[in-house]
């Protein structure tokens, strides 16, 4: 490479390489960093990575990274050396050159191997850090702040609240391996060029099976028996009544045929069931199997309009993600945020109907933006409340909406209930009424059972105040708070999370 150049000027040095210099030197240290950097964590990823989806872009993209900046550095020095040699041939021919035999020259030199040495050093621990980090729960929901940042609100209150995403988001094996490193790296690139989904698609397609990830810390087996749960609400009246269904579940009810029966039949070892959605969201149900696992029996039911039969490819076998399907992201409708926020005390139910306007402040369409939202709710809440009296109670109810608005909607991620159906229940979503609707039937006319009200609960209590002690262990006949509504209609076709009249 040396054929342009001038002769060197002092005869007696023999020609050198352009390499040997202060800036290809430091090149080499980082491109040795970042390789060594690769190696680590490429050994790291194959041997205990399998979970970790993130991981691959530091050890494929950022480590490599290193490694080509520190090459090109290597270069460049040897690119500069050059120029200067060509330039200032004859004054000054060795700018940068490292020279052993000059004694500052050698001190300068073992202060740099010490610091070259430091430096892989932290990059070894720099790697290590990187692996647990690119891990951690933190880096999922807050590094990918303004994408991920709703499921991160919402997993925070939920239960699994300390089940790191990747117990429940990354599969092992090989096959969600690569997999889970494919769509890791396309998720962060997505996340750079703010090109991603919003709202972020549900379901997630290649979600690992729940037998990996559920099971791996409840086993179906260890359900038993009823559990109770108390459904807090609160009218849209003047008063804000409080209304509380008190209901057993009967998700593991004994079953004369073995231990399961009850709502977690679905998932027993006695029975598969499959079905087919037609939509993408899996909302709309209109062909389901339930196949004997012991003798192989199997019962259709179909909705009368659906003919035909379902493509193989999409008919889906029932697990608990069927029904929990918001195991760790609950968006709570803006109805239930507030009678949440009220039964917890943090909006007192002393205003005259602040159940209705707290409920309309929340769902104004005019809300595009987080930054937005705190001055339309104080807006909207004020002019339903002008009497000076109430100006002490009316500053707290709007701090409490505007905090409920800040966990429950998401604009500008337009996150939120009406995107997210959670399919536990059939009030605010069609949920179990997806099947359990009396329009399915077998060709000989059976229809799914357990569909009527007291076959998955009962109401053991329901009112307010001193109703609730009045208890009854057969279960009373629900007592609609708003008069009975007609037979033909689902709950959900009224409740649909926002204000109902
Ligand atoms: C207990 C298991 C579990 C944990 C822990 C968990 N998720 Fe999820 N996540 C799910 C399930 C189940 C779904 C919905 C899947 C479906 O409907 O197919 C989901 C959906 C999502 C979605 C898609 C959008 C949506 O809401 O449906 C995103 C994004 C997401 N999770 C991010 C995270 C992040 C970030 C964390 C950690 C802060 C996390 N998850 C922790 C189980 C979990
Ligand atoms: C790493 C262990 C772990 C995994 C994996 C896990 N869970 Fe849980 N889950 C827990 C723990 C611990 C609790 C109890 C939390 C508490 O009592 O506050 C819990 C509670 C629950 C509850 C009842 C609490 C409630 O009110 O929501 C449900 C339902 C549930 N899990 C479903 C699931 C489903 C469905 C999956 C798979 C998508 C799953 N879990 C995966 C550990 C796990
Ligand atoms: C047919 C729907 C359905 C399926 C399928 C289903 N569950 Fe459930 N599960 C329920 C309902 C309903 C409850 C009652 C709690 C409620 O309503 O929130 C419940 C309760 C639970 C609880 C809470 C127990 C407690 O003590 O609080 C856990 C944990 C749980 N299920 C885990 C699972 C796991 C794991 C699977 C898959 C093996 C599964 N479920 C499958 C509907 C279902
Ligand atoms: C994908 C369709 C589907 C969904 C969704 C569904 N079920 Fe079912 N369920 C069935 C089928 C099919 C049967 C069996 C019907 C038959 O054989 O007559 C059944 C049976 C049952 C049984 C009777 C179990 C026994 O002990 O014999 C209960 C209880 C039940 N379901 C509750 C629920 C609840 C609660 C939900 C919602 C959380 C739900 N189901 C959601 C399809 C579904
Ligand atoms: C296929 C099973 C099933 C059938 C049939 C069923 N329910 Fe439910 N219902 C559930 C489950 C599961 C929940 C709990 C949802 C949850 O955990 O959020 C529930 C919750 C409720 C609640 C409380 C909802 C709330 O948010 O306050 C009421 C009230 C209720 N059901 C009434 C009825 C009535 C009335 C009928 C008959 C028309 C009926 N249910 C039929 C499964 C069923
Ligand atoms: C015709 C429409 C309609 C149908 C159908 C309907 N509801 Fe309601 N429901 C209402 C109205 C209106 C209110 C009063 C809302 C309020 O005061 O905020 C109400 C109130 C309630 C409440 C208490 C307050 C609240 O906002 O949650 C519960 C619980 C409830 N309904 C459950 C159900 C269940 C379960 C079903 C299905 C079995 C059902 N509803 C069917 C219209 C309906």
């Amino acid at each position: 490479m040396s054929d342009s150049l001038p002769t060197p000027p002092a005869a007696n040095s023999k020609p050198r390489s352009h390499f040997n210099n202060w800036i290809s030197a430091i090149g080499g240290v980082v491109a040795a960093g970042g390789l060594f950097s690769f190696f680590f964590l490429a050994w790291m990823d194959l041997v205990k990575g399998d979970k970790n989806p993130y991981l691959g872009i530091f050890t494929y993209i950022v480590a490599p990274g290193f490694l080509i900046a520190g090459l090109a550095l290597v270069f460049f020095g040897a690119w500069a050396q050059r120029r200067w040699a060509i330039k200032h041939a004859a004054t000054m021919p060795d700018k940068w050159r490292l020279d052993f035999s000059n004694r500052t020259q050698r001190r300068r030199l073992l202060a740099f191997g010490a610091s070259a040495a430091l430096f892989i050093g932290l990059s070894a621990f720099g790697s290590f850090q990187t692996f647990h980090y690119s891990e951690s729960t933190m880096f999922c929901g807050q590094v990918c702040h303004e994408a991920m940042n709703p499921e991160f609100v919402t997993y925070q209150r939920g239960a699994h609240a300390r089940v790191a995403c990747v117990e429940c988001h990354v599969g092992s094996g090989a096959e969600h391996f690569i997999k889970a490193k494919i769509n890791g790296t396309h998720q962060l690139i997505g996340v750079l060029l703010n090109n991603y989904n919003r709202p972020i698609e549900t379901p997630v397609k290649n979600l690992r099976p729940a037998q990996d990830t559920c099971e791996k810390c409840h086993w179906p087996e260890k359900f038993a028996g009823n559990i109770q749960i108390d459904f807090e609400h609160f009218l849209s009246d003047k008063k804000n009544t409080s209304y509380t269904a008190r209901m057993l579940l009967h998700v593991n009810k004994s079953a004369p045929g073995g231990l399961f029966g009850g709502i977690h039949w679905h998932v027993s070892k006695t029975d598969r069931v499959e079905y087919y959605a037609a939509d993408f969201k899996r909302q709309d149900i209109p062909w389901m199997r339930v196949t004997n696992l012991q003798t192989g029996a199997a019962k259709v039911f179909r909705t009368e309009a659906f003919k035909g039969e379902p493509p193989a490819d999409k008919i889906r076998v029932m697990d608990c993600i069927d029904c929990h399907n918001r195991p760790a992201h609950v968006f709570p409708t803006a109805n239930a945020a507030v009678e949440r926020s009220m039964a917890m005390g943090t909006l007192s139910t002393k205003l005259p109907n602040i159940k209705r306007v707290a409920v309309q402040a929340l769902t104004q369409k005019e809300i595009t933006s987080e930054a937005a939202a705190p001055q339309k709710i104080a807006d909207f809440i004020r002019s339903k409340y002008t009497d000076p009296a109430l100006a002490a109670e009316v500053a707290a109810s709007v701090t409490a909406v505007q905090g409920v608005f800040a966990t429950t909607v998401f604009p500008e991620r337009k996150a939120d209930w009406r995107v997210y159906p959670n399919n536990i229940g059939h009030k605010d979503w069609p949920g179990c009424f997806r099947c359990h609707d009396d329009k399915h039937k077998t060709a000989d006319n059976q229809k799914v059972r357990s569909s009527d009200c007291n076959s998955c609960h009962v109401i053991i209590a329901q009112g307010k105040g001193a109703d609730l002690e009045t208890l009854s262990a057969k279960g009373f006949p629900f007592k609609h708070p708003d008069g009975d509504p007609d037979a033909d209609l689902s709950c959900s076709d009224c409740h649909n999370g926002g204000i109902q009249k």
